[in-house]
């Protein structure tokens, strides 16, 4: 993996936040550091409250950190200004929670061109480039349902859809098979691996679930404010 493009980088990243008693400070990240090359599947673990979504929002640019910074391709997301932060997010970054946030009045096709339309593509392509990745991901048959007409499984597809709308060089994902049973979750993760191939796109999974963590290339442990090598990329 030598010769791949580091496509995120997080350097020295620190966040704290008052403590529930309101007494002090409660340190989630402590100088944390993290390089994810090009293709690359990231895993995080940690118990709950280790900080792992905390750790993700500051990845892409949601949430600012205390100090440190974060490299999309190379460049420092946080001296941006915020409409320029939020426009290359849009452009450079999809994200995956656990509760898809599709919206409700719009069909699948829809919910996955919105980015697209957002970013300026005209609509035909923007429903062409949409109407593609729903079909890589088994939905052809689905373009024209609501959200709510959809299973979970279903509803997480669409979601990793319209992450990928854009043409993205980093996926984000909190938790993404959390909501979902383990079939779900194994079509789930079989498809992020596919396209992180086919679509070139690195992706940092946070996941509770360590047999998920170890199909991925490395895997951190977030503990104490620290990334602690899990497993190595092989
Ligand atoms: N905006 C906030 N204000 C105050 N405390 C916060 C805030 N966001 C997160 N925290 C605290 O920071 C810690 C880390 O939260 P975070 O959501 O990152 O954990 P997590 O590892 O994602 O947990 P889970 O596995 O339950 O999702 C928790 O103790 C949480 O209460
Ligand atoms: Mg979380």
């Amino acid at each position: 993996m030598n010769n791949r493009n580091i496509v995120l980088e997080a350097a020295r990243l620190s966040k704290s936040f008052p403590s529930k008693a309101g007494t002090g400070m409660l340190e989630v990240l402590n100088k944390v550091d993290l390089q994810v090359q090009d293709s690359e599947i990231t895993a995080v673990i940690g118990s709950s409250g280790s900080g792992k979504s905390t750790l993700l929002h500051i990845l892409g640019g949601l949430d600012h950190p205390d100090s440190g910074e974060v490299y999309w391709n190379e460049i420092p997301i946080f001296k941006w200004k915020q409409d320029k932060l939020a426009e290359e997010r849009n452009r450079q970054v999809g994200f995956v929670f656990q509760f898809h946030h599709l919206l409700p009045e719009f069909t699948a096709l829809e919910n996955v061109y919105m980015p697209g339309l957002i970013a300026g593509l005209p609509v035909k392509e923007a429903e062409h480039r949409a109407a593609s990745l729903l079909d890589r991901l088994g939905m052809s048959e689905r373009t024209e349902h609501r959200p709510s007409q959809l299973s979970g499984g279903e509803q997480q597809r669409v979601a990793i859809a319209r992450a990928l709308m854009n043409n993205p060089s980093i996926i984000l994902a909190d938790e993404p098979t959390g909501n979902l049973d383990e079939k779900n979750t194994d079509i789930i993760l079989n498809q992020l691996i596919e396209l992180r191939e086919t679509e070139q796109v690195a992706m940092v999974l946070i996941t509770h679930e360590k047999d998920i963590a170890t199909r991925c290339d490395t895997v951190y442990e977030l503990k104490q404010g620290k990334l602690h090598l899990y497993q190595e990329a092989h």
